[in-house]
Order: C-alpha cells, then structure tokens, then sequence
C-alpha cells in the first residue's frame, strides 16, 4: 500500500504528506513510483514466458516522469493523439512499440507517426485505411496496420466509458471485418500486422474481457484460414481498481483468461491498461479553505479532478493527520463556479481550516484529464522514488494561462 499512515501521518510510501504540502504547495498530486512498479509487474509476471508486450494507456496519467518510468520497465504505449507521441519520445520510450489507436486520427497526425516509425495503427474505420495508406505511399512506407473490431460485448461499466457496443463510434463493426482485412491486404502500402479490441473501462469481472478476447481469437483464426497472417492481438485495457468498495479480479486472471482464449497460438498478446497501473499510485493533495455548515470547501476543484463531476465517481478522501476538532458530515466542494464542483459528497471527517485532505486513487484520469476553468492553473505533479519527492511538473503561473492570447486581433 503506498499511501499509510506512519506516526499519526499519511504518507506516500515513507515520505510524510503534510512535508510535500509544505514544500511544494497545494493542490498538488503525488505518485508513488514504486507503486507504479508493483502494478506493471503484476502484468510482466502474469505474461511471463509469452511473447507479449504491455502497452501501458497514456491518457490515463501522461506525466513524462510516469512516462520514463514504465519505459526503463520495458513498457511499450497505447497512444490516441500525436501529443501522446511526442510525450512518449521526449520520455524515452520507443516508437515501434507503440500503438497508434482513436477515432479521429488526422492527416498530420498519421503522417507523424508513420515518419517516427510507430509499431502500430490502430484503424478505426474504413476512411482510415484509405487516408493511412495514402499517406504511407506519399512517404514511400509501408504502414503497420490493425483493425480495432467492436466486438459488440456489453463491458457492464459507466456508459461513457464503454466503447465495446455497437453503438459506441469506437472501432469497425465485428460484421465488417473480414471484408475490410481482405481489402487491406491488397494495398501495397499497408502491412497488416494485428487485431485489436477495447471494451471499456473499469472492469471488474474479467469475463466480458475473456469474451472479447475469444471473438477476437476466432475471427483471427477465420482469417489466417483465408491466408491473412498477423502477428500480435491487442486486447486492450480497461482492467479495474478499487476505489470504494469494488473488487476488481486481479491483473493476474484478467491476463489467464485471455491466454487461455489465445491458447497454443504463437502471437504476441498485446494488452494496454492505464487506470491498473498508476490509478491507486496516486492521491490529490489538499488544503481545508472553509469549513461551512455542510461543506468542506477546499482548494482542489473539478477543474483538477473531474471525475465525480463527470462520472459520478467516488474517491475516498481521508485527512493527512488526525485532526482534533470534532468529525461532522460533509460534502467536499471545491473553488470553481459550478454546483457540480464536488469532490465527495456525504463523507464523515474531522477537519479544520488549513488542515490537509488527500483525495486517494488519483493517478489515473485526474491531471490528465484537468483544465484551466476559472482561469485556475494546474496542480504541481510530486513523483515520490527512492525515498524521496520529486517535483515531476510544476504549478502553473496564472500568466502561462493567457501567454497565447493578445488583447487585440
Ligand atoms: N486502450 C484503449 C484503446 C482505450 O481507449 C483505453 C481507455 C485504454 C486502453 C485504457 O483503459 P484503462 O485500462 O485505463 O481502463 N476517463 C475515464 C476513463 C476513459 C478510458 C478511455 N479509454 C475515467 O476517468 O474513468
């Protein structure tokens, strides 16, 4: 557990978070390092002895320290923007070990990627086959290509984060995939090297997962017959964690299950999680501004941590010391203008002005997904490592806010 309380105190692994708050402020996240090492070797075991690769989700947490980290573990990346690749280079990970997935890629995009060697394009749609393979002709290359199928599986998750259901806009329908492989295959500036699929997010149970997976495996096993050869099946992430009271199946077994659907075939098995890996490494650092009848207004707000707001997500918040005023009920409400500014409603905490909240299992989906609203500038980003906190990136000035903008046109 990287997040205890040693001597009356909440730490990230053995360093105290009321000395990370005094140094580097608050709102501020912090990662434990270690964390995140345990969680990727958790699926480096369960993969052990296969050829495998873990493409490791950036959207969930992008940070280039993050980043730099799972590189030197070996990871690969699952990428869905040219932003997200060049956060994956600057970091030191590598191309060709990266997958290139998302709906909307566009031309520079695809041109970018082609030209910095990635491993692989996930297409989404037939009119993405036919831009990718005229842009790898434009460039003399041939483009590594897959097709993302939607399976149609229902990944029972929050309806905006699945994406296995026909009628989400992720992927190319199950029904549609032979045809289009068929036709790739005899363009001569793709090279067809993968399946893949996504579900959705948040997992619990593995078996909408393993399904996935099977449908993949048969339809891969339909096109090999008709003479399509690939090497690698990507089965996505989506793999999740506890936040409240939720018991996800372990890595280990969503992993079992999906190399029991590949069973004796020689691909490389592909998967790409984000949230399993950094999502309970991190908290969201917080200082009590006022304390009001109902509410603890603090200094973190949806524009840092939007997942309540959107989702209706629940993170457990928990006081960095045992405060001595007496506990009350509370709805934990940040800054920002909107009702729907909450970080946690109804939880029962003792706490007093200036004292320290974290908001637990903030390394996925938090900074990466915050905003400027309210012109207010993103949270300072801690990496503890090796007993020791790392400021990985720094607060925002409210200058760097309007830096772009010019009072006249
Ligand atoms: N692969 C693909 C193609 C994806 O679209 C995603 C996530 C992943 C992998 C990683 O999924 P994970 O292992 O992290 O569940 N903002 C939402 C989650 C959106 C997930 C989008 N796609 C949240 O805060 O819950």
């Amino acid at each position: 557990m990287p997040f205890i309380q040693r001597n009356g105190v909440l730490c990230a692994d053995e360093v105290p978070l009321d000395q990370i708050a005094a140094r580097f402020g608050t709102p501020c996240f912090v990662y434990s390092a270690a964390s995140i090492e345990s969680a990727y070797r958790e699926f480096a075991v369960a993969l052990h002895g296969r050829p495998a690769q873990i493409c490791y989700s950036v959207k969930a947490n992008s940070n280039l320290a993050v980043l730099g980290l799972l590189a030197r573990l070996g990871a690969g990346f699952d990428i869905v923007s040219g932003g997200e690749l060049a956060r994956v280079l600057a970091a030191g990970g590598e191309a060709r070990r990266t997958l290139f997935s998302g709906v909307g890629k566009s031309e520079a995009e695809i041109r970018g990627a082609l030209e910095n060697g990635i491993g692989c394009i996930n297409l989404e749609s037939e009119g993405e086959l036919a831009r990718v393979h005229a842009l790898a002709g434009a460039l003399g290359k041939r483009a590594p290509v897959a097709f993302r199928v939607n399976p149609d599986i229902d990944a029972k998750t929050h309806a905006y984060i699945s994406t296995g259901l026909r009628e989400t806009k992720f992927g190319v329908p199950h029904a549609d995939a032979e045809r289009l492989y068929k036709q790739a295959q005899a363009m001569k500036s793709v090279e067809l090297v993968g399946i893949g699929c996504h579900i959705g997010s948040l997992l619990s149970d593995s078996k909408p997962f393993v399904a996935a997976a099977e449908r993949l495996v048969a339809l891969l096993d339909r096109l090999e017959a008709a003479g399509i050869r690939l090497q690698h099946v990507d089965v996505g992430g989506g793999i999740g964690i506890r936040y409240k009271d939720e018991n996800p199946e372990p890595a280990g077994s969503f992993v079992a299950g999906v190399l029991a659907a590949l069973g004796r075939r020689p691909h490389t098995l592909i998967v790409d999680p984000g949230r399993a890996i950094v999502g309970n490494a991190g908290v969201l650092l917080t200082r009590v501004e006022y304390v009001k009848p109902r509410f603890l207004v603090v200094d973190a707000g949806m524009n840092d941590l939007i997942r309540p707001a959107l989702y209706g997500a629940w993170h457990e918040v928990k006081a960095v010391r045992e405060s001595g005023c007496a506990p009350g009920v509370y709805d934990i409400v940040g800054p920002v203008c909107e009702s729907a500014d909450f970080l946690a409603k109804e939880r029962r905490l003792a706490a007093a002005q200036g004292e320290l909240l974290a908001v637990m299992s903030c390394g996925a989906y938090a900074m990466s997904m915050s905003s400027n609203y309210n012109t207010r500038p993103r949270a300072a980003e801690v990496l503890v490592a090796g007993g020791r906190a790392h400021l990985v990136r720094r607060r925002e000035s409210v200058e760097e806010l309007f830096a772009l903008e010019r009072i006249q046109g």
